[in-house]
């Protein structure tokens, strides 16, 4: 009821200004208590060795520096993304880089993982005091070349492991230039073999096993679907997460902004999302959980996410047309 006040006034304000604001002030309310909590409990399920209030995630990117999980985790979430977070800090692309299509319900963006890097990312992790399902979400600077990509998600495993509920390794951003490539089998391979190696190392060092997703793309042949399946199960990856922003623009054709560069996200991606995790379901047959994300703006679209195969399933663009009311209806659509 608020959002729906408030929306108007936000969306006249440039996006990453409105982001800013919502998310201080929701800070500040939660800080005086003005804040109510929506925990939304429903039979929970174990899902990766992990025990989820509800289904209901907050996916990567909206709290890339973990800067506001405790606000966040007020909002009735069975689990929060944060990240993607990068070894160094980095500011991302220039600005303007965020831009919304409301006539289609969508946002173009290409933030470039501006981000504060880890260090600082596990600081705010370790000042929360949540205690429900963390991820986080890693990924590379813009500046390490790709061929050295793996250094930088082994720097980001190790240093994230002990603190997240589960790890995920985001080859799929198309904002970062040539990171979807790491999605190809030979580069993935070694990846995962590489990633697999060290989860082993850390798990026995720190006896605690923390699960590895894995993110891709939307924008996927049948072909690279059953590749990058093929390999998920080679190498006993936990689970995948389908899918992040796409690069098609069906769906905004000659609307404002469609021809800025970046990822698409919100309801123009719903069906691309369904059809990827369709695939993924009917190749994967249960051997690992499915987080179904993209285009979720409705708790119908979110019952379709679980009836196309995933177990779990995350929110972003849907919030910020939606507002948090989103989330209790999701989650009731999916638990009744
Ligand atoms: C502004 C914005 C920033 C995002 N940043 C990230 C990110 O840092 N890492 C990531 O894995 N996904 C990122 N995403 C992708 C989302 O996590 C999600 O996969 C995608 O937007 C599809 O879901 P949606 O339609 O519910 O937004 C971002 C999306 C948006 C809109």
């Amino acid at each position: 009821m608020l959002y729906s006040l408030l929306r108007p006034l936000l969306f006249n304000l440039n996006p990453e200004t409105a982001h800013s604001l919502t998310l201080g002030a929701l800070k500040n309310a939660h800080r005086f208590g003005l804040l109510a909590n929506h925990t939304v409990t429903c039979q929970h399920r174990n899902i990766m060795g992990l025990n989820f209030p509800n289904s209901i995630g907050l996916a990567a990117g909206l709290d890339k520096n973990g800067e506001h999980i405790n606000t966040l985790a007020t909002l009735g979430f069975g689990f929060i993304e944060i990240g993607t977070t990068t070894p160094r800090p980095q500011t991302g692309n220039q600005r303007p880089r965020v831009f919304r299509i409301p006539q289609a319900g969508a946002i173009i963006n290409r933030l470039g993982f501006n981000n504060h890097g880890v260090d600082e990312l596990i600081i705010n992790v370790k000042r929360s005091n949540y205690k429900g399902v963390l991820g986080i979400n890693i990924g590379k600077n813009a500046d390490t070349p790709i061929e050295n990509a793996v250094d930088d998600y082994l720097i980001c495993l190790r240093k994230v492991y002990c603190y997240a509920s589960y790890v995920a390794i985001n080859i799929s951003s198309p904002n970062t230039l040539n990171l979807r490539q790491l999605q190809d089998n030979e580069a993935l391979d070694y990846l995962l073999d590489t990633l697999k190696i060290e989860q082993k190392k850390l798990s026995d060092q720190h006896g605690k096993y923390t699960p590895l997703v894995v993110k891709i793309a939307p924008d996927l042949e049948t072909l690279q679907i059953q590749t990058i399946s093929n390999l998920l199960i080679k190498h006993r990856i936990d689970g995948v997460i389908a899918t992040n922003s796409t690069l098609s623009r069906t769906g905004v054709e000659n609307l404002p902004y469609a021809k800025e560069t970046g990822g698409l996200s919100g309801a123009p991606l719903t069906q691309r999302a369904n059809k990827i995790i369709r695939q993924l379901y009917g190749i994967l047959q249960g051997a690992m959980p499915i987080i179904g994300v993209g285009g979720v703006m409705s708790a119908i679209d979110a019952k379709e996410k679980m009836d196309a195969g995933a177990s779990l399933v995350q929110i972003y663009t849907g919030l910020i047309y939606r507002g948090p009311s989103l989330i209790r209806e999701a989650v009731q659509a999916i638990h009744t």
